[in-house]
This record gives structure tokens, sequence and C-alpha cells, in this order.
């Protein structure tokens, strides 16, 4: 195993699309001087998305790209790339980001791109599985667990690495909402953590999986 330095600061982009509770996490975490992590710029598809104003209110600038402002793919994918690159964003973090991410930005930025899902992949996962319909899906199946699942981002929906997973028992009474409750709170520990071991190089990814360093 090969020795770990770490300790550099690294410039991370959140890509959001709606309310923006887990990057409200980060920004409380992070900012305003974390010696690991820089929230360096917001990204979303969603000018009306909550989490712009809660970038705005940090003071971080932020970028909305809706692929129909664009004539070709590669024109949009190509303008999302300008802006990472202007930022030299070491780390691209999605927190509720709901748009596929284009195949450029997974080629350009290999192992760098991580995603968090509301449940226990490779269970309820994949398209139609966001928000609310995840929890239905979870108590409907008689699940007697759900969790979250952080993951790296590869050309398939929730199908990248698992870098991490934690689970809770259901509860008798369990409603999509009050599960979705018990499952935020969880992500407001763990992501913010994770970043925090990437951006220090605890985690890394080959192909044989992913490693945790102490
Ligand atoms: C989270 O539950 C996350 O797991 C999923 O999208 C949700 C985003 O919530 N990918 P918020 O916008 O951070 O409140």
């Amino acid at each position: 195993m090969r020795e770990k330095s770490g300790g550099m600061k690294k410039k991370i982009a959140v890509f959001v699309s709606g309310s923006g509770t887990n990057l409200q996490q980060f920004i409380d975490r992070y900012r305003p001087e974390n010696p690991l992590v820089d929230i360096s710029v917001v990204i979303s598809n969603n000018p009306n998305s909550h989490a712009l104003v809660r970038a705005k209110a940090a003071r971080i600038p932020f970028y909305v790209f809706k692929r129909s402002e664009y004539g070709t793919h590669s024109e949009y994918s190509q303008a999302m790339l300008d802006i990472l690159f202007e930022y030299n964003i070491d780390l691209i973090v999605l927190a509720g980001y709901m748009v596929k991410i284009p195949h450029q930005l997974i080629t350009a930025y290999p192992q760098k791109i991580v995603n968090i899902h509301p449940a226990l992949l490779p269970d309820f996962g994949g398209k139609g599985f966001y928000g609310n319909f995840v929890h239905e899906a979870v108590i409907r199946s008689g699940a007697q667990y759900s969790g979250i699942t952080i993951h790296f981002v590869n050309e398939k929906y929730d199908a990248g690495q698992i870098i991490l997973q934690k689970k809770i028992p259901l509860t008798a009474d369990e409603t999509p909402d009050s599960l979705a409750g018990r499952i935020h709170q969880l992500e407001y520990i763990w992501y913010p953590q994770v970043i925090e071991w990437l951006c220090n190089d605890k985690i890394e990814q080959d192909v044989n999986g992913v490693r945790m360093y102490d």
C-alpha cells in the first residue's frame, strides 16, 4: 500500500436541483474556513432551486446550466466544463442533482464525482427512484432497513462504486415523510465526513474497489 499524503485543501463544486439542505450542511461545516475543503462553486439546472438562495447567502458563486439553452449536447457539457476548469475543481459533489451528468464530465473527472442516494443501493436505485418515491418503495417492499449510500458516479444511474453505506431500521408506523426526515439526518452526518475523507485522500477507488485509509 502506497503512502498517503493528504492535507492539501481541495476545491469542490456542489451540484444541486432542489432545496439544498445537504449543501447547507457543507456551508455550515466548511465555511468560512476549513483546512481540507473549499466550496468553490455551486451548479444547478434549476434557477428556482432554493439551494441557490443558500449559495448566494454564503457568497459562493453559482451558475445555472439548462440543457434546453444549448444547441448541442457537447456545447452544453463544454460550458459546464469551462466553469469547472475556471474554478480548478478537484471534486464534484452531487447533492440532490436531478439531471444526468454528461459523459464528458465523467471522462474529465474520473473517480472525482460523488453522489448520495437516500436508500441502500443497489436496491431502490436507478431512474425514477428519487425523493419520496424511494421511501414509498422501501416501505411498500416490507424492508426492515433503509439508509444512505454514498458512491462514485459513472455512466449509469446509481451504479458507481459504493464508498459508504449506513443503515437504520424502519419503525412500525413508518411513513415516507418520517423516513425521509431520518434519512436526511444520516446524510447530514455522513456526507460532509466522506467529502473530507475524499479531500484528504483517505478514500481511493481503483479497479479492485474502494479502499479507505486510516
Ligand atoms: C437527498 O435526500 C439526497 O439523498 C438525494 O437528494 C436529496 C437532496 O436533498 N440525492 P437536499 O436538496 O439536500 O435537501
